[in-house]
């Protein structure tokens, strides 16, 4: 799909959010309120990430975009880190055949040249074999920060621009074509666990006109009752793009007419 931009198009809306972004959070508050160890918290995360992933699909979700290691988690005790990244592993080598016979396409973003060569050629391999599924696109955000897409994006249009001799076009949706979530919608719905209330560096130039969904309960015991709440929140707001209430109310008349 081509990428289109909600600061120059106004999408199509439905009750149910084509694409849906998570931060995952409250997997160590929901270990150490069981006196468990932080990354027990992690482990049961992934569980939460099956069953969400699993529920989206149902409810006819079409991206589910997962915040999973961001570009400053690295400064997390090195024990947690590696833990997270053995965890990444495992999972991928675990769920990657369930996710490929369920029609979903993984795709990794992020600054993966941070990662060793066993990790990069894993996330390449699941990607190559989920590559033509159609049914959900599941993004993996793997050191990935909403500043490093953004800069990575400008120093392609300024390489490009160097190697051609031709000031590279930047507009709005020119510009979006080299953020690593080009073949994404914008997400409809953002959603943070874990009772914070912050962006922390997620898609940053993505989420312009996304709806936030802030929920106090931890990851861990995310389940599909509590992706249902988010999503009819989602369902009873009246998303405007900068119009008016009244513009919104008579273009959705208009839809209604013709679909008659
Ligand atoms: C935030 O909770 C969570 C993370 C930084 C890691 C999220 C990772 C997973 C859910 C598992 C791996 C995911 C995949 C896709 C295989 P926190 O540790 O900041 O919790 P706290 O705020 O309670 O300390």
């Amino acid at each position: 799909m081509t990428y289109t931009s909600s600061t120059v198009t106004v999408p199509d809306v439905a009750a149910v959010p084509r694409h849906v972004a998570i931060i995952m959070d409250g997997n160590g508050r929901w270990a150490t309120e069981r006196r468990l160890p932080r990354v027990a918290g992690h482990t049961r995360g992934v569980d939460a990430v099956r069953a969400t992933v699993e529920s989206c699909a149902l409810r006819g979700v079409e991206f589910v975009t997962l915040f999973a290691f961001s570009s400053e988690n690295w400064r997390r005790p090195t024990e947690e880190v590696s833990f997270l990244m053995r965890l990444f592993v495992s999972a991928l080598e675990r769920e990657i055949g369930k996710l490929h016979a369920n029609g979903i396409r993984l795709r990794v973003v992020g600054d993966t040249s941070m990662f060793n060569d066993r990790i990069r050629a894993l996330i390449q391999r699941a990607e190559t074999k989920t590559a033509r599924n159609t049914r959900l696109t599941l993004t993996i955000a793997a050191n990935y920060g909403g500043r490093w897409d953004i800069m990575q994006a400008t120093k392609t249009l300024i390489a490009q621009s160097l190697e051609t001799g031709v000031p590279a076009r930047v507009d709005d949706e020119s510009f979006a074509q080299h953020l690593a979530m080009a073949y994404a919608p914008e997400p409809d719905l953002f959603i943070r666990t874990g009772g914070e209330q912050r962006i922390s560096n997620f898609l940053l130039w993505q989420l312009a006109y996304t709806e936030f969904y802030f929920t106090d309960t931890y990851w861990p015991d995310f389940d599909a009752a509590a992706l249902d709440r988010a999503i009819a929140s989602y369902g009873g707001r009246e998303r405007r793009f900068g119009r008016t209430s009244a513009q919104v109310e008579s273009q959705s008349q208009k839809a209604d007419t013709l679909s008659c």
